[in-house]
């Protein structure tokens, strides 16, 4: 653990002024249509370590932002692929994606993105798009937290459309069970095991109160209390969440092994019953995604190429590429 955070803070403190040079663990990236890796080489040579020197400052005072741009990669690229629609602001007479109360108030680091596309104007005048600035802070975080580095493949463009209503069309809520995630991932092309994979990612992070209280205290017309919670765990989550207060929404880790790490540990704590969101813990009681889980939990290192094998998946959904879209000038407005 000491070693992972003495790493990362090496690297994000060296590529701070290089984008070119790479640390030890690192993974090929999976070939992804239009596409490519080093796509600001010669545009914008040092777009990826300025998106990595704001995040390097961000992180000084807030380390739990990691999660939320994993967390924006993904809520961006499952509603109408990944075009940054989940930055645009609402305007008069639409609801954008980020006000949806999915995103809003739980995803942060908006503030961020925005430092670092400032960033990357006074330098390079609408070159980067603001999608590949999300996809740039998910890789980068994905390091922060594990210490597992991948190329991610660049030149998505930005979109100019943004509505809240498809936020719930298209995201899962934490009540799914196996067959709806599966079925969830599957329309966007991810296979079963590639969705038990990505779930790692609730691996660091925290989740509201909101999100999982009916386990604790109103799950179904039998049981108050889910039975697939382990009972010690779901008193303790009683004391962080307590019945009936509705103006404060507390918070608990999803991991509760290894809170901000980014490993497999969040899929051994399934095995104890001990998966904080009712949708973690259904990977491990069905029969569906049991086995991926077990081999998860065992194998760490082989869930840890596979995760970013399916991040840089993720990155490839539904993009707008070559003359489609646009470069915005910032994150928050269409140009
Ligand atoms: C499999 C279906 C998924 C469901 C049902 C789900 C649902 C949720 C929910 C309900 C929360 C807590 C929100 C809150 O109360 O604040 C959360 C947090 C989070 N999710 Fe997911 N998620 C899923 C998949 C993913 C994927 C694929 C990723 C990324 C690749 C991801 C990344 C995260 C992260 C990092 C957090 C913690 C955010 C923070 O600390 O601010 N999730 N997710």
């Amino acid at each position: 653990m000491a070693s992972i955070q003495a790493l990362v803070a090496s690297f994000f403190l060296v590529l701070a002024v290089t984008a070119t040079a790479h640390p030890t663990k690192k993974y090929p990236p999976s070939s992804s249509s239009s596409l490519k890796v080093g796509f600001y080489k010669y545009t914008c040579p040092s777009a990826e370590a300025m998106v990595r020197a704001t995040l390097h400052e961000a992180f000084l005072s807030d380390p739990g932002l990691a999660a939320d741009f994993l967390r924006m990669y993904f809520h961006d690229c499952f509603v109408r692929g990944c075009d940054a629609s989940i930055l645009l602001n609402s305007t008069k007479g639409n609801t954008a994606e980020r006000d949806s109360p999915v995103n809003n108030p739980s995803l942060e680091g908006f503030d961020v993105i925005d430092q670092a596309k400032a960033r990357l104007e006074a330098t390079c005048p609408q070159t980067v798009s603001c999608a590949d600035v999300i996809a740039f802070a998910a890789r980068d975080s994905v390091f922060k937290a594990s210490g597992i580095y991948y190329d991610i493949p660049s030149g998505r463009r930005d979109g100019r459309i943004s509505h809240a209503s498809e936020v719930i069309k298209n995201l899962p809520p934490p009540t799914f069970t196996a067959p709806q995630l599966i079925a969830n991932f599957a329309r966007k092309g991810f296979s079963v095991d590639e969705m038990v994979t990505l779930s790692g990612a609730h691996s660091i992070g925290i989740s509201h109160c909101s999100s999982f209280s009916n386990r604790l205290y109103s799950f179904n017309a039998t049981h108050k209390q889910d039975p697939l919670l382990d009972p010690k765990y779901a008193a303790f989550l009683k004391t962080k969440c307590p019945q009936g207060n509705s103006n404060t929404d507390p918070s608990v880790a999803l991991d509760s092994i290894t809170p901000n790490t980014l490993d497999n540990k969040y899929y051994q704590q399934l095995l104890t019953y001990r998966g904080l969101l009712s949708s973690d813990e259904a990977l491990y009681t069905s029969k569906l995604t049991k086995g991926m889980v077990l081999n998860n939990a065992k194998y760490g290192a082989v869930w840890g190429t596979k995760f970013v094998k399916a991040m840089v998946k993720l990155g490839s959904l539904d993009v707008l590429t070559g003359k489609q879209g646009e470069i915005r000038k910032i994150c928050s407005a269409v140009n």
